[in-house]
C-alpha cells in the first residue's frame, strides 16, 4: 500500500504547496456575485477568514442557480415520512418558489440581513425551507434539534437572540407524538431575550393553541409573502449558528460563514462522496445536527443533487427494512448515516433478510460518521450489502470531513476502525502531552494546524475569547479537535474517542459536564461524576455516580428517578440518562480531580491501572463493590 504516486497525494500536495491558490481554484466551482481575489486572511491572531472580499448568496447557489441553468424540473428534495404515511417531492423550481415566498414573509415580519432566526422543527420540508429562506435574505439561522428540552432551547434563544422562531405544533417520533409548541412556549417563558414572533407549522396530527398576534400560522404568512430575491452577503457573513455540546452546560455556538462553507460543501460532495449534479444523496440524520445542515440541505443542493429528507427511524417505521426501502424507492446513489443506525438494523434483522425485498443496485456507497465505526458493524454491513462502506471523521466545528477515503479522486483499501487520510485543507498532527509530534502508532491529541480550511468555524458566536480558549489554547498554532487518536505507519488516521467531557450517544454529542451540573443541583447531592460507558446499540450511554450530602437518607430508588427526570427535563430524552449509582466516595487525585477515566474503565469491566496520583486507592474497591451490587 502506499500513497506516493496517487491522485490523492497530488491533490494534497497541491494544497500544501499553496493553499490560497488551491482554494481559490476550488472557489471557481461556485457562482459568486463578486468573485474573491483573497484566499485566507488573518483577522486577528489565530482567527482566520476565507475569501474575505467575495460576495454571494448561499440560497441562490442552492436553488436559483440550478433553475437558471436548466435544472428547474429536476427533483431537489424528496420528503419521505413513514411516520405520517406521506411523501412530497419538490423540483428545484418548486422549492425556489416556496423558499422565495417564505423569505418574503420573513421580510414582512421585519427580519433582515444579520438578524437571527431560531428553527425548532421536526424533519419536515419546512425545516429546509426555513433555513434556505434565511440564507436568501441574509438572516442567520440557528436550528435546535427537536429532541432537546425547553431549557436547552431557552439557552440557545438567549445566546442567539432571535427576532423570530420557526416551529411546528408537533413532532412524531416513531409512534409517539411530541407536542413541540408547549416546549417552545416554556422555553420562551424561561429565556430572558424577548422574541418578536413565532411562526408555527400546524400539523394535522396535533394542532397547537396559538397566541393571537404572537404565534403566526406558517401557511398563512407563506401564502401572503411576496417572492423575495437573494441578497448579496459577504463571504464572511454568518450563514448559521449551530450549538454543540462543550464541557459545560453552556453549549458553543459554532459559526458558519457563507463563502468558505459553500466552497467546502461543493468540494466535499465530489471529493468525499463522489457525487455529481443529478445524483440522489441521502443523509439519514436530522436537520438539527451538522450532518443535516451540511448533507441534507446545503451540499446536495449546492451541487445540484436530489436530497432526501426522511422523517422516520432505521427500525420500527415500520421495520428494519426502512433504509433499504428508501434507497430503492428513490434511487439513492449514496447513503450517509451514523453507525448506530446500522447497529439497530443489525439487532432487529441480523441476517438482513429484509434487504432481499429491495433492489438497492442504485446505491454506490455507504458513508458512516458521527461516532466510532466499530469493526463488527463495518464487517456486517459490508458483507450484507456488498457495497463499499466508508468511515469518515468530522465534527460540528469543521462542517465537513477532516479525514476520509477520498473516493471522488481515488479509493484506498479500507482499514476497519480508520477514517483513512486527512482531507486536503486539514493538516492533521498527533501531539503528545509534551506538545511534541507523536510517532506512528503512538496515541495523542488529534490537532489540525492553523489555518483551518474553508467551511470550518471562524469563531464561536459572539465569543472570540471562548473560541480561543476552547480550541487554540492547548497547542499554539493548532486547532484542538477534542479527539484522541493516532496515525499508523501508512498514514491512516484512527480516532479513538474524545479526550474531554463529551460523549457520543447514538451519534448524538452530549456533555457529561452539563449532566454533572444538573445532578449536582439536586438538594441531596454533594458531588457527582458522569461518564460514558459502552453500549452495544448506542455506542455510549451516560451513567452518574453520586455522593450524598451528610445526613441525607433518601429512598435510593426515588432519588435515582428524580435524577433521571431532571436530566430528561433539562436536556431532553435524547440524553438517554437512565442510571445513577449512589456511592460513599468518589476516587480523586491528590489535587482533587475526580478520576472519571478510571471509573469508566471499571464500569466497562476493562483492565485499569490504579493512577499513581490517586489520593486513596481503597476507594476503588468500594466502587467495585457498588458496581457489582448494581444491575449494570
Ligand atoms: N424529538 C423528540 N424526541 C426525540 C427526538 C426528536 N427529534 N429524537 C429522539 N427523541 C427521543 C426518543 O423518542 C427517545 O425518547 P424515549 O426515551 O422517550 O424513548 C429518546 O429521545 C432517545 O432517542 P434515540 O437515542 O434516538 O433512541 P431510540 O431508541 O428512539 O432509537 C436508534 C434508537 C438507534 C434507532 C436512533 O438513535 C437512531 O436512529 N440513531 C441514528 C443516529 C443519527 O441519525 N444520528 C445523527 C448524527 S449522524
Ligand atoms: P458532532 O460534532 O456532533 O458531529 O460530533 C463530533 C464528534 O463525533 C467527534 O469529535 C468524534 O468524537 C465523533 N466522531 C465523528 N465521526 C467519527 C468517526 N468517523 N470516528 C470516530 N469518531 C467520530
Amino acid at each position: 500500500m502506499g500513497i506516493s504516486n496517487s491522485s490523492y497525494k497530488a491533490e494534497y500536495q497541491s494544497f500544501s504547496k499553496n493553499q490560497n491558490e488551491f482554494w481559490l481554484e476550488k472557489a471557481q466551482d461556485i457562482s459568486w456575485f463578486k468573485k474573491p481575489a483573497t484566499g485566507v486572511s488573518e483577522r486577528a491572531p489565530g482567527l482566520y477568514d476565507w475569501f474575505a472580499d467575495g460576495e454571494l448568496n448561499t440560497c441562490y447557489l442552492a436553488l436559483d442557480h440550478h433553475v437558471a441553468n436548466g435544472r428547474g424540473d429536476q427533483l431537489a428534495l424528496i420528503y419521505d415520512s413513514p411516520v405520517t404515511g406521506t411523501q412530497q417531492k419538490f423540483t428545484y423550481a418548486e422549492l425556489t418558489t416556496r423558499v422565495a415566498k417564505f423569505a418574503g414573509a420573513l421580510e414582512d415580519l421585519g427580519v433582515t440581513k444579520g438578524d437571527r432566526v431560531v428553527i425548532y422543527l421536526p424533519m419536515i420540508p419546512e425545516a429546509a425551507v426555513g433555513m434556505l429562506a434565511c440564507a436568501r435574505i441574509g438572516a442567520i439561522h440557528s436550528v435546535v434539534f427537536g429532541g432537546f428540552a425547553a431549557h436547552e432551547l431557552a439557552i440557545r434563544i438567549d445566546d442567539a437572540q432571535p427576532k423570530v422562531i420557526l416551529s411546528a405544533s408537533c413532532g412524531i417520533e416513531g409512534d409517539k407524538l411530541i407536542p413541540y409548541k408547549p416546549l417552545l412556549d416554556s422555553a420562551i417563558g424561561m429565556a430572558t431575550h424577548k422574541v418578536q414572533n413565532t411562526v408555527i407549522l400546524q400539523r394535522e396530527q396535533q394542532p397547537a393553541d396559538m397566541q393571537p398576534d404572537f404565534d403566526l400560522d406558517w401557511h398563512h404568512i407563506e401564502a401572503n409573502g411576496n417572492e423575495s430575491l437573494p441578497v448579496a452577503v459577504k463571504s464572511t457573513d454568518p450563514l448559521y449558528v449551530l450549538y454543540t455540546s462543550g464541557t459545560t452546560g453552556k453549549p458553543k455556538g459554532v459559526v458558519r460563514d457563507n463563502g468558505g462553507h459553500a466552497v467546502a460543501m461543493r468540494y466535499s460532495m465530489e471529493y468525499v462522496y463522489d457525487m455529481s449534479p443529478g445524483d440522489v444523496f441521502w443523509a439519514a440524520s436530522d436537520v438539527g445536527w451538522v450532518v443535516g445542515h451540511s448533507y441534507i440541505v446545503y451540499a446536495p443542493l449546492i451541487t445540484g443533487c436530489t436530497t432526501i429528507l426522511y422523517e422516520g427511524k432505521p427500525i420500527r417505521t415500520p421495520d428494519a427494512g426502512a433504509f433499504w426501502r428508501v434507497v430503492s424507492e428513490h434511487g439513492v446513489n449514496a447513503l450517509f448515516t451514523a453507525p448506530t443506525a446500522f447497529r439497530a438494523i443489525k439487532k432487529e434483522d441480523p441476517h438482513a433478510a429484509l434487504l432481499e425485498q429491495y433492489d438497492i443496485s442504485c446505491l454506490k456507497r455507504i458513508f458512516l460518521a458521527g461516532e466510532r465505526l466499530d469493526p463488527p458493524t463495518y464487517h456486517w454491513l459490508t458483507e450484507k450489502t456488498n457495497k463499499p462502506v466508508l468511515d469518515h471523521w468530522w465534527q460540528t466545528e469543521t462542517g465537513w470531513a477532516i479525514a476520509c477515503n477520498p473516493v471522488g479522486i481515488e479509493t484506498f483499501p479500507v482499514k476497519a476502525g480508520s477514517a483513512t487520510f486527512p482531507s486536503p485543507g486539514f493538516q492533521v498532527e498527533i501531539i503528545n502531552t509534551h506538545g511534541e509530534q507523536c510517532q506512528p502508532n503512538e496515541q495523542g491529541a488529534v490537532c489540525v494546524k492553523l489555518p483551518l480550511p474553508p467551511g470550518c468555524l471562524p469563531t464561536v458566536w459572539g465569543d472570540d475569547k471562548r473560541f480561543k480558549s476552547s480550541y487554540l489554547k492547548s497547542y499554539p498554532g493548532y486547532y484542538l479537535t477534542g479527539d484522541g487518536g493516532y496515525l499508523d505507519e501508512d498514514g491512516y488516521l484512527f480516532i479513538m474517542g474524545r479526550t474531554d467531557d463529551v460523549i457520543n450517544v447514538a451519534g448524538h454529542r452530549l456533555s457529561t459536564g452539563e449532566m454533572e451540573e444538573i445532578l449536582a443541583a439536586h438538594p441531596s447531592v454533594a458531588e457527582c461524576a458522569v461518564f460514558g460507558i459502552n453500549d452495544s446499540l448506542k455506542g455510549e450511554l451516560p451513567v452518574g455516580m453520586v455522593v450524598l450530602k451528610d445526613g441525607v437518607e433518601p429512598d435510593f430508588e426515588q432519588l435515582e428517578k428524580e435524577l433521571i427526570a431532571s436530566v430528561r427535563n433539562t436536556i431532553g430524552a435524547i440524553a438517554c440518562f437512565n442510571r445513577a449509582i449512589i456511592v460513599d466516595r468518589l476516587p480523586k487525585t491528590r489535587s482533587g480531580k475526580i478520576l472519571r477515566r478510571t471509573l469508566r474503565q471499571m464500569m466497562n469491566g476493562e483492565t485499569y491501572q490504579v493512577p499513581s496520583t490517586i489520593d486513596d486507592p481503597a476507594i476503588l474497591d468500594e466502587i467495585l463493590g457498588h458496581i457489582s451490587s448494581s444491575d449494570l
